[in-house]
C-alpha cells in the first residue's frame, strides 16, 4: 500500500481542479476531518413503540460518533434503569444502542458515569457510610466501563460538577464524598478501560465566566495530580444570543475560542459536547437563519482551534429534542426538522464543512498541480464529494472523512490515499 500511495501522490503531481460535488449520499460525515462529529440518542426514540427506525441510519450519514445520552445513566429514564439495585445492572437497552452504533459504523461516546441527576432512589434515599458509597461508585464504574471496554471510545466520566457562580455543584456525590469523587471516578474508569478517552463534561462554562474559571482550575488541579483526564466537554446548549445554561456565561465564537484555548493549553482535548440552539416558537425564516449562523459560527470556532477535536449535537431531529419539554415556548433546536428535513442550520453546517474540504482539495492542487479535461462524473463516485482532473482524467474524492484517488484507466475503484484529518494537519504546517 505504501508503494501505491507513493505512486498515487506522484500521479497527483499532474492535477488541477474544477469543483464537482456529489449530492446523492453526501452528508456531514462525508467531510469529517480533524473534528469528530457526533449526535445524541436519548433512548426513547428507539425503545418507545414503534421505534424510530430512521434515526440511527440518519446519524450514520451525518456523524462518525453516536452519543448515548440517557441509557448509560444510573437511572436511565424510561422502561429500564441501568442500576435497578445495588447488586444488579440492566444493560439491555444500552447493549441495543452499542450494537446499533457498531452495525452502522459509528464510534461511541457514552454519557455519563457520575452525575447528580438521574440517580435511582435506592441510592439517594438511603444513608450509606463513606466506605459503602465508595464501593458502590467504584463497582458501578468498573462494571459499566468494563462491560464496554474496547467498544466505547469516549466516556463522560463526571457530568456537571461546577455551579455557574464558580463553586462545586452541591450534588449527591459532593455532599457524601467531597470533591475527591471526581478524581476517584476518573482513576477507576481508567483502570476499567485504559484505552478509553475520559472527559469531564460541563454546562454553563463555555464562555469566560466565574463558572468557566472554576472549571479551568478543577481541570488544572486534576492534571497536576496525574489524574487520567483526557478531555473536557463544553455542552453549549445556547440560544440565538449564544447565552448558555450558565447565568452570565455567553459562548460567543470569540469567548468560546478563548476558553477552548486556555483549556487546551493545559493538555486536554476540548469538545463541544452537547450543542443545540434553542429558538422561540413558532420558528420563523429569520430565526432559522440566525440559528444557522450560530451553528456554523460555533462549528468554525471549533474547527479553527486545534485544541477542539469534537462537535457533538444533542440530537439530530427536532422531533426528539429535550428543549421543548424544558423551555416552554422554545424548541426547533436541532439540525433537521420534525420530518428529518434539512433546516438552514444543517445546510449552513454542511457548507461550512464543504468549504474545508475544498480547501483541502485546493491544497492538493497547489501541491500537485494539474489541468482539467472532461467534466462528466462517473457512476462510481455517486457517494463521494469529489474533484475532477482532466489532464490525466483523475479524480480526488472524499467519503467518510477519507481521501481517495481514482484513475479510471489504472484502477477499477477509488483508492484511499489519505484522510481529511491528515490533509488539514499538513495544510496547517
Ligand atoms: O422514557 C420515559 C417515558 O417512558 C415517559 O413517558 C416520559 C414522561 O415521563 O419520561 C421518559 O423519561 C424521560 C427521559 O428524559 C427520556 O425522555 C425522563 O423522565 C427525563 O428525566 C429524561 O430527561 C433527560 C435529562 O437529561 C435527565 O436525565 C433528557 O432526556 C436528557 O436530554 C437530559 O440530558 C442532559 C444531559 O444528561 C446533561 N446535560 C444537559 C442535558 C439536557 O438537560
Amino acid at each position: 500500500m505504501k508503494h501505491i500511495s507513493t505512486f498515487l501522490l506522484i500521479a497527483l503531481m499532474t492535477l488541477s481542479a474544477q469543483v464537482r460535488a456529489s449530492t446523492n449520499d453526501e452528508g456531514l460525515r462525508t467531510h469529517v476531518g480533524r473534528v469528530d462529529i457526533g449526535m445524541q440518542v436519548g433512548g426513547d426514540e428507539i425503545f418507545w413503540i414503534p421505534g424510530d427506525k430512521q434515526l440511527i441510519p440518519s446519524i450514520a450519514k451525518n456523524a462518525n460518533y453516536m452519543l448515548i445520552g440517557n441509557n448509560l445513566k444510573w437511572a436511565a429514564p424510561g422502561a429500564r434503569t441501568l442500576r435497578p439495585t445495588k447488586d444488579t445492572f440492566d444493560f439491555a437497552d444500552a447493549d441495543v444502542l452499542v450494537e446499533s452504533a457498531q452495525a452502522n459504523g459509528l464510534k461511541i461516546r457514552a454519557h455519563t458515569l457520575v452525575w447528580g441527576q438521574a440517580l435511582p432512589s435506592w441510592l439517594t434515599d438511603q444513608e450509606w457510610s463513606r466506605e459503602e458509597l465508595l464501593k458502590i461508585l467504584r463497582d458501578h464504574i468498573k462494571t459499566v466501563v468494563g462491560r464496554y471496554r474496547g467498544k466505547i471510545a469516549i466516556w463522560d466520566v463526571v457530568n456537571e460538577a461546577v455551579e455557574w457562580n464558580g463553586v462545586y455543584q452541591e450534588n449527591f456525590w459532593l455532599r457524601k464524598l467531597g470533591p475527591d469523587y471526581i478524581e476517584m471516578a476518573f482513576r477507576w474508569a481508567h483502570e476499567a478501560d485504559p484505552d478509553a478517552l475520559l472527559f469531564l463534561n460541563e454546562d454553563g462554562t463555555e464562555g469566560l465566566s466565574q463558572g468557566s474559571d472554576k472549571f479551568l482550575e478543577i481541570v488544572r488541579t486534576l492534571l497536576s495530580k496525574g489524574v487520567p483526564i483526557h478531555g473536557v466537554g463544553l455542552e453549549t446548549h445556547v440560544d440565538l444570543s449564544y447565552q448558555t445554561l450558565g447565568g452570565n456565561d455567553v459562548a460567543s465564537p470569540q469567548a468560546l475560542n478563548a476558553n477552548i484555548t486556555r483549556l487546551g493549553k493545559l493538555g486536554v482535548r476540548v469538545h463541544i459536547s452537547e450543542i443545540d440552539v434553542r429558538i422561540p416558537l413558532p420558528a420563523t425564516s429569520e430565526s432559522l437563519q440566525r440559528q444557522a449562523h450560530v451553528y456554523a459560527d460555533l462549528y468554525k470556532a471549533c474547527e479553527d482551534n486545534s485544541y477542539c477535536t469534537g462537535f457533538f449535537v444533542w440530537g439530530l431531529t427536532d422531533k426528539w429534542s429535550w428543549i421543548s419539554r424544558t423551555f416552554p415556548g422554545q424548541g426547533a433546536a436541532l439540525l433537521l426538522d420534525e420530518n428529518y428535513g434539512a433546516k438552514p442550520a444543517y445546510v449552513a453546517l454542511l457548507q461550512t464543512m464543504r468549504n474545508s474540504t475544498d480547501k483541502c482539495f485546493s491544497w492538493l492542487e497547489n501541491t500537485y498541480p494539474a489541468v482539467l479535461r472532461k467534466p462528466q462524473p462517473p457512476e462510481i463516485l455517486q457517494d463521494y464529494y469529489y474533484r475532477y482532473y482532466s489532464e490525466s482524467n483523475n479524480f480526488v474524492a472524499v467519503r467518510d472523512g477519507k481521501v481517495f484517488y481514482w484513475d479510471p484507466a489504472a484502477f477499477p475503484l477509488p483508492v484511499e490515499i489519505s484522510s481529511l484529518s491528515r490533509c488539514m494537519d499538513l495544510m496547517a504546517r
